[in-house]
C-alpha cells in the first residue's frame, strides 16, 4: 500500500506554521472550526479554488464562504452596513456567516463566488482556525471538508476517511464543538433572510436585530447554485460549439480555439479558474457566445453543470 501524501498536523506553532505556508503556496488544508472541519485554500487564488472543487468532487460551482480574521478584514470585501454592524458586532467571532454585496476591488476569485455580486464571510471562532488565518493574514474559502454529497466533517478522522491522498494537509485539533454548520444570512436585499439555519439560532439574531428574519424558499437553500440572483450572461449561449457561428463571440477550450480560452491545454483546473471572468468578459462583447466542448469527467462536470445552466432559458 502507498503512503498517502497528506500530511497530519498538529495544532501547535509548528502545525500552524507549515498550514499557513502550504495555503500560501496554493495548497488546500483542512482545518478545524467551532462549527466544522473546513477545507481551506487561498480565496484569491482561482487554482487553488479551483482544486478544492476537484477535491471534493462536487458536480457544480456551489459559492463558497471566505474565512477572515476580523470585521475589518472583512470590509475590505464586501459593502456594509448598519444590519451588518450589529450582527457583526454581536456575533463575531463565531457561527454567523453573511451574505454582503461585493466590494470594489476585492481581490478575491470569482470561482469562489460563482460569479456572483455577493459573498459569503464568516469570522471564525476555533482558535487553531483563528491561529491559521493570522498566519496566513489573508481570506480563506473553506467549505465543508468532505466529498461532495457526504455527510460534513467534525474530527480529522472524518476528513481523512473522505479526502486522504486528495489534500496537502489536515490540522488535528480534536472535535468540533458545534458541529452544524455555520448559520447563513443575506443582507442584500431589503429585509435580513435566512438562507441557511446553523449553528446560531435564528431566535437569537432576530432578538440582536430587533425584527424578523424573512426565509429563503427551501430550493434557495438545498441548491444555492440555482439562485434566481446566480450570474448569467445576458448573451445566448451555444454549448458544444467547434467553431462560432457568425456573430459569434467564442469560449475556447483545449484544441478548439476562442477568443478567450479556458485552457489551450485542456487543463481542467485552469479551465475552472477561468470561467466565470471568461463568460463576464464575453458578456461585455454584447454577441452570442458559443462555447467549445468540454470533457465530463472530474471538473469538467462542474463547468459543464454551470454552462448549462448559464444557457437555459432566462425566466
Ligand atoms: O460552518 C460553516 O459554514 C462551514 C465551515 C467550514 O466554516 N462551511 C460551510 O461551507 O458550510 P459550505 O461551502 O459547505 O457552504 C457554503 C454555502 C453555500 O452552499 C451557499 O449556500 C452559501 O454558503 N453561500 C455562499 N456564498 C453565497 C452567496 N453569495 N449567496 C448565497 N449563498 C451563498
Ligand atoms: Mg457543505
Amino acid at each position: 500500500m502507498t503512503k498517502s501524501n497528506t500530511e497530519i498536523l498538529r495544532a501547535d506553532a509548528a502545525g500552524v506554521g507549515r498550514a499557513a505556508l502550504l495555503l500560501e503556496r496554493g495548497g488546500l488544508v483542512a482545518l478545524p472550526t467551532e462549527t466544522v472541519y473546513g477545507l481551506a485554500a487561498d480565496a484569491r487564488n482561482a487554482s487553488a479554488v479551483a482544486q478544492i472543487y476537484a477535491a471534493k468532487g462536487r458536480p457544480s460551482f456551489n459559492p463558497l464562504i471566505v474565512h477572515v480574521s476580523d470585521a475589518a478584514v472583512a470590509r475590505r470585501f464586501a459593502l456594509w452596513s448598519d444590519a451588518a454592524e450589529v450582527l457583526t458586532a454581536a456575533f463575531w467571532p463565531g457561527p454567523l456567516t453573511l451574505v454582503l454585496p461585493l466590494g470594489p476591488d476585492h481581490g478575491l476569485s470569482s470561482l469562489v463566488t460563482a460569479g456572483l455580486e455577493s459573498v459569503a464571510i464568516r469570522v471564525p471562532a476555533h482558535q487553531t482556525a483563528r491561529a491559521v488565518l493570522t498566519a496566513f493574514g489573508g481570506p480563506l474559502a473553506a467549505p465543508s471538508a468532505n466529498p461532495s454529497g457526504r455527510i460534513s466533517a467534525t474530527t480529522a478522522d472524518h476528513v481523512l476517511a473522505g479526502l486522504d491522498g486528495r489534500i496537502n494537509a489536515v490540522l488535528d485539533d480534536g472535535p468540533c464543538a458545534v458541529g452544524v454548520e455555520s448559520t447563513i444570512m443575506a443582507l442584500t436585499g431589503p429585509r435580513p433572510t435566512l438562507l441557511r439555519a446553523g449553528g446560531l439560532p435564528a431566535e437569537t439574531i432576530e432578538a440582536a436585530l430587533g425584527e424578523t428574519l424573512d426565509h429563503a424558499n427551501g430550493a434557495e437553500i438545498i441548491a444555492p447554485g440555482q439562485l434566481a440572483s446566480h450570474y448569467a450572461p445576458r448573451a445566448a449561449m451555444r454549448l458544444d460549439a467547434v467553431a462560432p457561428a457568425k456573430g459569434e463571440v467564442m469560449l475556447g477550450f483545449g484544441r478548439v480555439p476562442g477568443d478567450l480560452t479556458l485552457s489551450a491545454s485542456g487543463d481542467l483546473t485552469e479551465a475552472a479558474a477561468n470561467l466565470f471572468d471568461h463568460l463576464h468578459q464575453l458578456d461585455a462583447m454584447e454577441k452570442p457566445i458559443a462555447v467549445a466542448p468540454i470533457p465530463d469527467h472530474g471538473l469538467g462536470r462542474a463547468l459543464n453543470d454551470r454552462l448549462r445552466r448559464a444557457a437555459a432559458p432566462r425566466p
